[in-house]
């Protein structure tokens, strides 16, 4: 039965949803699949994105997350600009090809115009030579557009929910929080041309199978470039906490998320698919496992100490990353993976799909 479905070259909703559902025996069946076209895809190279997460001020008031702005508890920060770039040196140096700009959600012209200058001086520090996505949230289409011309080739904004019932149950009903304007800017930052990821999170209250299987297909119909998803984790000072009791154990989440990346990556062999810090914070080793089953990019977090345990998106989010470096090289290198180190790792997708349509030039790819 799980045969017959793996052996299919696309999957429908119910196929999903039984692969969803899969015990033990049977995911393993799908993760040993899912290594395969990885491994022929995509090969067996990690790409390292050093992340900055540079300031935890956020309009934005999602029910979920622990940096929201009503969260009275938190303390705000923003990295001065040095700080920022001197992060970026390290990147660099340490060899990992790309950094990831990250903070809480704003948007003013004089923001607009400090992201711009840092992208031209990561450039600039780096002699071109950093890979440069951004996490910056919902923006207007000349903010992104300016971003693009700026240096920045990929950007990430998960959808959080693909299902408009289930989204607008997870965040606040006012016009901040649209889910039809998270999806135009997804759109908008694809016509720019830039690569776009988008994600979910797995195991929210009142998520059902359906819904997940709905987000897969929900990328694949958008036909993204990158995937970041991972569990969720409950956040105390958050208001969906309330539904603490209803939500899955930590480890089902965990065993959903491995599951929602193996199809994934059947679904849309040769995309970016992220392992994330979410999946270590359950498992130590939630991010090699990824690995193993069909992401192949880490974001290893290189956010200055002072400003780490402010970005507290959900309880136990892991702090620790000074040997990070050597630590998952030697993990990875255990589950017979390499490390991309000075490559820009950009989604073989794009790539594919901007050859087969020559009207439109991509960016050059290292
Ligand atoms: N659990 C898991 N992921 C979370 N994020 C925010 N809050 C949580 C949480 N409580 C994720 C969101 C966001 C990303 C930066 O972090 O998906 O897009």
């Amino acid at each position: 039965m799980i045969e017959q479905i793996l052996d299919k070259n696309n999957f429908n909703k119910s196929d999903i949803i039984r692969l969803l559902q899969t015990n033990e025996i049977e995911s393993n069946l799908l993760f040993k699949k899912s290594a395969t076209v990885k491994q022929k895809n995509v090969g067996n190279i990690v790409y390292y994105r050093g992340l900055v997460e540079f300031s935890n001020i956020c309009k934005k008031d999602c029910y979920y997350c622990g940096i929201r702005h009503s969260s009275q508890t938190v303390r705000r920060y923003n990295l001065e600009d040095n700080e920022i770039l001197e992060a970026a040196k390290v990147a660099y140096r340490e060899g990992f090809g790309s950094f990831i700009l990250q903070s809480g959600e704003i948007q003013n012209p004089l923001f607009t115009k400090r992201i711009e200058y840092l992208l031209k001086q990561i450039k600039k520090i780096s002699n071109n030579q950093l890979g440069i996505t951004i996490s910056l949230g919902e923006q207007n289409k000349e903010t992104y557009q300016r971003w693009f011309d700026a240096g920045a080739h990929r950007y990430l904004l998960r959808i959080e929910a693909s299902n408009i019932d289930l989204y607008s149950q997870i965040h606040p009903n006012d016009k901040r929080h649209r889910f039809n304007n998270r999806l135009a800017c997804l759109i908008s930052l694809k016509e720019i041309g830039y690569q776009v990821g988008t994600g979910v999170m797995i195991g929210l209250p009142f998520q059902t199978y359906e819904h997940l299987a709905d987000d897969l297909l929900f990328m694949k119909h958008i036909d993204i470039d990158m995937c970041g998803m991972g569990p969720y984790l409950e956040h105390e000072k958050t208001p969906l906490y309330a539904h603490q009791s209803e939500l899955l154990s930590k480890k089902t989440r965990y065993s959903l998320s491995l599951k929602m990346i193996a199809i994934l990556r059947l679904l849309m062999p040769d995309i970016n698919i992220a392992a994330s810090t979410a999946m270590q914070t359950i498992n130590n080793y939630g991010r090699e496992r990824a690995i193993q089953v069909g992401a192949n990019v880490i974001m290893p977090n290189i956010t200055p100490d002072k400003a780490r345990e402010d970005y507290y998106l959900y309880d136990n989010k892991p702090m620790h990353t000074q040997y990070e470096r050597k630590y998952l090289e030697d993990n990875l290198k255990n589950i017979n993976h390499t490390i991309g180190y000075n490559k820009w790792g950009d989604s073989l997708h794009y790539k594919q799909k901007n050859a087969k349509n020559s009207l439109f030039k991509p960016r050059t790819i290292h």
